[in-house]
């Protein structure tokens, strides 16, 4: 049975990727292909329904991004999102406005009509609206849905041709029946069964992997993050003792972090495991390096250099496994072809290397499918739902030059952090926390003594994208336990602070 597909067309939106969460919650499997995917291609696709996303252009810009002419008619139904929905308009003979004003946040949707797409909708609901332009003048067809203060066709429909378009994003939260209008779009306009599952796609993977694979030999480079070790575990249940796995312990990650990786690939489920202590060599390169662009760079080229050899000693191989996640692959803008996850991590590929291909077996999944994946597969919980830690590790969360002595304070004070997180039950509402060693040394006093020792600050966020995050309300008595203990059991630290900064202005990390 073919698996049923909604594509996304995407105009370069913030809110695409959320689009896509919303769909594939309702178990509806969906891809994000870029707005100028031509029209064969989309054909071939076979889907059950399209999705013209936001995007951040007036539909009168001199290169403002179209969809191929005839996505209208394939006879596939589609619904426009904001600029989809202009888009949509406008190739289908209406007419679109600039207004004075921007229409922004949570505004009144009056529903005059509600057709299929609003029939779960009350007179009145709340939606989310951010745009300039808007639709003036119907398209021959349509019927006009809802309505805001401002906004004349805020939703619109022509059901004989299965044409939908809302001004407003059904895709966040702040639209109080956003949900419903998605839901309404994908199983009574576009019929989806909305039998998608990961466990079910995580099955079928697996076959697959082994169809391709055959008797081949498999590498994968582990760098103890979760999407290689999800990655790699998926090829091992596929193919068991014909993949290697090299995992490079930088000494750079967090404490026992190294042993449970090694625990529970080598030891619980008995994988092919190689563990390099590769620690010596990293630090030796970082030796005296304060920038944090250039120690990621260094730790970059070490981590390739310490798996080539490695990797020499195993000898020939068939394929390479990389852990490479579908938000990787829409950022890429590829859209399908094989991407080297470069960008962010550590590992990349190395050069020199030769095999027949790459396997990327998280390719199409979102990082919390991946998380689902591992659970399915059987990985522990504990291992599978590690927050988001970056490749160079602690380097970055060093401010200066790195050294030994250095690191074991920052992993004595981070421990202890998430030790105290975990009791107050607030490991899944922070949804990301680690200590910071500042660089800056100040005065304090212990007993009779004074005390010139590090300042080591604390970093806790609520985020759901981690490209925005706001900073986390930790009750003030668990961080003064945290404080307590960390000058306490941590020598070498006088002082703790809480970074009280959202991002943007900053960034998650201090780097
Ligand atoms: P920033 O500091 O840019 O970080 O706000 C956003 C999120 O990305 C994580 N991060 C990384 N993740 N490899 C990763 O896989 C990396 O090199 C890397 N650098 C930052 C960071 O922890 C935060 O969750």
């Amino acid at each position: 049975m073919q698996t049923e597909t909604i594509l996304i067309l995407d105009f370069g939106g913030q809110y695409s990727q959320l689009i896509a969460r919303r769909v594939r919650d309702d178990h509806v499997y969906c891809v994000i292909l870029p707005y100028h995917t031509p029209l064969e291609q989309i054909r071939h696709g076979h889907y059950k329904g399209i999705i013209l996303s936001g995007g951040p252009s007036s539909v009168y810009a001199p290169q403002a991004p179209r969809c191929a002419d005839g996505v209208f008619q394939l006879g596939i139904p589609v619904l426009g999102i904001c600029y989809g929905a202009q888009l949509m308009a406008l190739l289908t003979g209406g007419e679109v406005t600039r207004q004075d004003k921007r229409e922004y946040g949570q505004v009144t949707l009056h529903t005059k009509h509600k057709g299929h797409l609003l029939e779960d909708l009350p007179g009145e609901s709340s939606c989310w609206m951010s745009h300039t332009d808007q639709i003036e003048q119907l398209p021959e067809g349509f019927t006009t849905l809802a309505s805001t203060s401002t906004c004349p066709v805020a939703a619109m429909a022509d059901e004989k041709r299965n044409l939908y378009a809302v001004q407003f994003h059904p895709e966040v939260e702040h639209t109080r029946y956003g949900q419903a209008i998605l839901r309404r779009f994908l199983f009574d306009i576009c019929h989806c069964r909305g039998d998608w599952q990961v466990e079910t796609f995580v099955e079928d993977m697996i076959a697959s992997l082994r169809r391709q694979i055959g008797h081949g030999r498999v590498l994968c480079a582990m760098s103890g993050g979760v999407d290689s070790s999800v990655a790699a575990f998926m090829v091992h249940q596929a193919v068991g003792h014909q993949l290697t796995c090299v995992f490079v312990d930088h000494g750079l990650l967090r404490k026992n972090e190294g042993d449970m990786v090694e625990q529970v690939f080598r030891e619980r489920f008995k994988m092919n495991l190689i563990r390099v202590d590769a620690h010596d060599y990293f630090l030796s390169r970082l030796a005296g390096i304060t920038d944090a662009e250039k120690k990621r760079k260094i730790i970059g080229e070490s981590f390739i250099r310490v798996f080539e050899q490695e990797a020499e000693r195993i000898g020939e191989i068939d394929y390479l496994v990389q852990g490479t996640i579908y938000p990787d692959v829409i950022e890429s803008g590829s859209g399908d072809a094989a991407v080297i996850k470069s960008h962010h991590n550590v590992g990349g590929l190395p050069e020199q290397m030769s095999f027949k291909g790459l396997i990327e077996p998280l390719r199409y999944l979102f990082k919390d499918e991946v998380r689902k994946a591992g659970l399915a597969m059987g990985l522990p919980a504990e291992l599978v739902w590690r927050q988001p830690f970056p490749g160079p590790g602690l380097a970055v969360r060093v401010m200066g030059a790195v050294t030994d002595e250095k690191l074991a304070v920052l992993r004595e004070a981070d421990a202890i952090f998430c030790e105290e997180i975990k009791a107050a039950g607030m490991e899944r509402s922070v949804h990301q926390y680690f200590a910071v060693l500042t660089g800056a040394s100040s005065v304090g006093v212990m007993g009779d003594e004074r005390t010139y020792d590090q300042v080591v600050a604390l970093r806790g966020v609520t985020t759901s994208d981690y490209m925005t995050a706001d900073w986390a309300r930790i009750p003030h008595d668990v961080l003064a336990r945290v404080s307590s203990r960390i000058v306490n059991e941590v020598r070498h630290v006088n002082r703790v602070v809480y970074d009280i900064t959202s991002k943007p202005p900053s960034t998650i990390e201090w780097e």
